[in-house]
This record gives structure tokens, sequence and C-alpha cells, in this order.
């Protein structure tokens, strides 16, 4: 096979994954229980990167990968000069997969369908791989660095696997990207409603070019943001909005954005929304990106 055949086998594959609906109550099953653990608010923000304003499971996984991919390598060329160092190095990237796993287990759990089958797979060859590494590190505690070399590669041919499905998850089907990303907001302003469609107190949905506007006005002010919720794409327009706060909830995961800035009070959402400067004129309501 050529290697453009294995890239598209290895597409294939994860495809056909993706596909594999007995994995659905399992996977259900384990994306529950790790909902339940996570909750909503603080956690689920700190593990989501809500105040990094970056999801933090992918800027996390480089540790893992980095340090016992390192360790791989120092087992092979170093040998007993790089002995130490690997040994440090795998303990380290056991270490650091933990934060890693957790915030994507969080991530994970608000998936459905073939991102959720998918995704399980990837954790799967994940655990097993820091398992390998794991008693891996048995062996090098026990001297038998042979052994240990060999778990340390049959280690990280399992997370390759899964840092593919990773890969994949994010660049195929688009999950933990800004998924309003490509709404082309008007940047000159633009009538998007009848002004008397919004009342006092009233939220509303417009559509300009191909981006989505909630509309909510409150105590005579018309705020505006995107409608397209950046987390997975849910429908802001259909979220719950509160009049007090002034924050819609997204009726998908329950990510909550000011409806003033579009920034992100709660996850699992990292990245604001697009907010719109708002006018009336001629009895319409009209729109402009914010700068
Ligand atoms: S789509 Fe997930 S919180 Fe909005």
């Amino acid at each position: 096979m050529s290697g453009r055949g294995y890239v598209v086998g290895l597409h294939a594959s994860a495809e056909k994954l993706g596909g594999l609906e007995r994995l659905d109550a399992p996977a259900t099953a384990v994306a529950k229980a790790v909902q339940q653990v996570v909750g909503q608010g603080g956690l689920k923000d700190l593990l989501s990167g809500t105040r990094l304003g970056h999801p933090l499971h992918p800027l996390l996984t480089d540790i893992p990968i980095g340090t016992l991919a390192s360790a791989s390598v120092l087992d092979l060329l170093a040998k007993e000069r790089g002995e130490h160092a690997a040994d440090v190095l795998v303990a380290l990237g056991l270490l650091s997969a933990v934060p890693t796993a957790a915030a994507g287990a969080a991530d994970w759990s608000d998936s459905y369908g073939p991102d959720q089958r998918v995704g399980a797979v990837h954790a799967v060859a994940n655990v097993i791989g820091l398992g390998l590494y794991g008693w891996s590190l048995r062996a090098r505690r026990r001297g038998d660095r042979r052994t240990a070399t060999a778990l340390g590669l049959a280690g990280m041919t399992s997370m390759a696997v899964g840092g593919y499905l990773g890969g994949y998850l994010s660049h195929s089907r688009g999950v933990g990207v800004n998924n309003a990303f490509y709404q082309h907001a008007p940047e000159d302003w633009t009538a998007v409603l009848d002004e008397a469609e919004l009342q006092e107190g009233a939220s509303a949905r417009a559509v300009t070019g191909d981006a989505t506007v909630l509309l909510y006005r409150s105590n005579g002010h018309i705020h505006a943001i995107g409608s397209r919720c950046s987390h997975a794409g849910g429908p802001l327009d259909e979220g719950d909005v509160d009049p007090a706060s002034c924050t819609v909830t997204c009726p998908w995961h329950q990510s909550v954005f000011r409806l003033r800035d579009g920034g992100v009070v709660h996850g699992p959402a990292s990245v604001p929304q697009a907010t719109y400067e708002t006018r009336t004129h001629g009895g319409q309501i009209e729109i402009r990106l914010r700068r």
C-alpha cells in the first residue's frame, strides 16, 4: 500500500469506529458517570479551560506524550547513560497523564454518537499505553532494562493510536474547535430585524449572511451575540436568558455567556461569542461586528 493509501486506510478505520453503535451503551454509561463527578461550575470550568480561553486537554497532552516518547528514545539510544533520565521522564509522564486524562474525560462526556464512540477508543488506547508505561516503570525499578524498553515501546504504539484518533476528532470532525469561527459576521451596519419584533425583556434570532445572531432587549438596550455556541454549535437562541445577570445558557451543555460582551461565565465553552454593536434605524435593528 502507498503512503497515501495508509493515510486513507487510517481515516476509513476511524470512520468505521464512529459507526460502531455497540459502543454506545458502555460509552454513555461512563460519560454519565463522568458528568456526575465533574458537575457544572468550578471543576467543569477548570477542566474545560474556560478561564484560559482555550480547551485544556489539548494543551496538556503534549506533556505525557513528550516525556514518555523522550523516555523511549533514551531507552533505545542512550542506554546506561540515559537510564536515570528515562526513568524520571516515565514517572513524570505518568503523573502528568492524570490531569490530562481528567480534562479529556470532561470534554468527552459532552460528546454524542460517532464522536463519543471514537473518543472512547481514543481513551482506551491511551489508558492501555499508560498501563504499559506503568509496567515499564516497575521493570525499571527491578533493573530489567530490556523489558522496560519493550514495554515502553508497546505503550508508545498504543498511545500513537490514541493520538491519531484524538487528531481525527479535532481535525476531521471539528471536536473541541471554535464552532462559530466560520460564521461571517457583518462588519458594516446591517439591518437584521424589524424593531417592533423585539419587545423589552424578549429575545429573538436573526440571520445575516451565514451568521446567526441572538438579540435581547434589556432596559431599552439591544444586546447581540453570535447564536451558534462556540463549544459545539448549540443554538443559543433556544437557550434560557437570565434577565438579572443578562446571560444566556446554551441548551446543549449549559455553557453560560454574557449577552453584554459574549464572555464565557461557565463552561464547557472556553471561547467567547462574537458580539455586535446595535442601533435602530428606520424602524429596523441594525448590527455590526464589535471590534
Ligand atoms: S454547544 Fe456545548 S455548551 Fe453550547
